[in-house]
């Protein structure tokens, strides 16, 4: 099968196209022929030698990737949650070996959803790691409530898009931040508000908020700091962009929090469920071919992607 390849940490030139054998299900795996990949920043940086490279670097040469849509062609023989044909999506053993980047999978059946037939293959691979960090986050660690008051920091990327529908779905009245291209997206996502962080500095337009969720990083967490009630929250997401979040909030009297997502598929079944009934909505903005990996990731490195991004097989 066909498959993408890095020997080493590096530039777009290391992704190597290669073939090797297809993967065989393990017991309580199945294989899914992928139709589309999903492309996040954490692809870019540990193919880089960041992220999750130090994760890793004994894998080497590996196979980047965690967010796929497919069909399965073969079942593990302790799997009786899916059979062969079933349309699935999901993200693949992250922050493991995910080994996405291929024309077959092999993916433990409790980290996959059937995909809702009312979304494409390219919507399905886009809903995976960048809605579980948000699903996760929103529900799991913060349990944001109606009323609430939430900011959602680039509301216009892979990650933000989802935490604006999904705060704004549990009732919150979500304020999104973006460059002034990106305003109309933020608002047709739902949120309330729009704040362009190029025109102004957003804490000096934006108080009393209950949570900020940050995935911007850095100086961004002491200005969210700013406009967080007492015993409100933060969770920081840029791992690296990230590290003093919990003790800049503790001083304040705020909970601070760093998160990283992981491979669950009681959530990729709750977000399945969303996107079945039209609550939840996944943008992709733009589709490259297997063959356009490297421009994928240069597209991703822009900073600038709106929505997600995705390749197709
Ligand atoms: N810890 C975890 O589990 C986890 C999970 C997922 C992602 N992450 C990390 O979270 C970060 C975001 O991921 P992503 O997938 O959402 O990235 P992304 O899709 O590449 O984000 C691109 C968006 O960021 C916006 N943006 C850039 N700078 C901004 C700023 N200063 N203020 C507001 N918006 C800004 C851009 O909007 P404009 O063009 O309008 O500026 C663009 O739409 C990355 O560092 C990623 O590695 C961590």
């Amino acid at each position: 099968m066909k498959a993408i390849i890095l020997n080493e940490f590096g530039g777009v030139e290391n992704l190597r196209y290669t073939q090797i054998d297809k993967p065989f299900a393990g017991a309580d795996e199945v294989v899914v022929q992928v139709k589309a990949i999903s492309i996040n920043p954490v692809d870019v940086k540990t193919r880089a030698g960041k992220g999750v490279a130090g994760r890793l670097k004994d894998h080497l040469p590996l196979i980047l990737g965690w967010d796929i849509s497919g069909i399965i062609t073969e079942v593990g023989s302790s799997v009786t949650k899916f059979k062969v044909g079933d349309a699935v999506f999901g993200m693949v053993n992250f922050p493991g070996h995910g080994k996405a980047y291929a024309e077959y999978v092999a993916a433990p059946a409790d980290q996959l959803a059937l995909k809702p037939s009312n979304i494409s293959y390219e919507e399905a691979a886009a809903a995976t790691l960048a809605a579980l960090t948000a699903w996760q986050a929103v529900t799991r660690l913060i349990n944001v409530k109606k009323g609430d008051r939430v900011l959602v920091h680039a509301a216009a990327g892979g990650v933000g898009q989802f935490a604006v529908q999904i705060a704004k779905n549990l009732g919150a009245y979500v304020i999104g931040t973006s460059s002034a291209a990106n305003k109309d997206f933020v608002l047709n996502l739902g949120a309330d508000e729009h704040v362009d962080y190029k025109a102004q500095p957003f804490e000096e337009v934006i108080g009393d908020i209950d949570f900020v969720f940050d995935s911007v990083g850095g100086e961004n967490i002491d200005r969210s700091l700013k406009v967080i009630k007492k015993g409100g929250s933060i969770i920081s997401i840029p791992s690296g962009l990230n590290d003093a979040v919990i003790e800049k909030a503790k001083v304040l009297g705020i909970n601070g929090y760093q998160f990283m997502v992981t491979s669950n598929g009681d959530d990729m079944e709750a977000l399945a469920g969303q996107l079945e009934r039209g609550e939840l909505k996944s943008h992709v903005s733009k589709v490259f071919s297997f063959d356009a990996m490297a421009e994928a990731h240069l597209h991703i490195e822009s900073g600038r992607t709106i929505g997600k991004i995705v390749v197709t097989l």
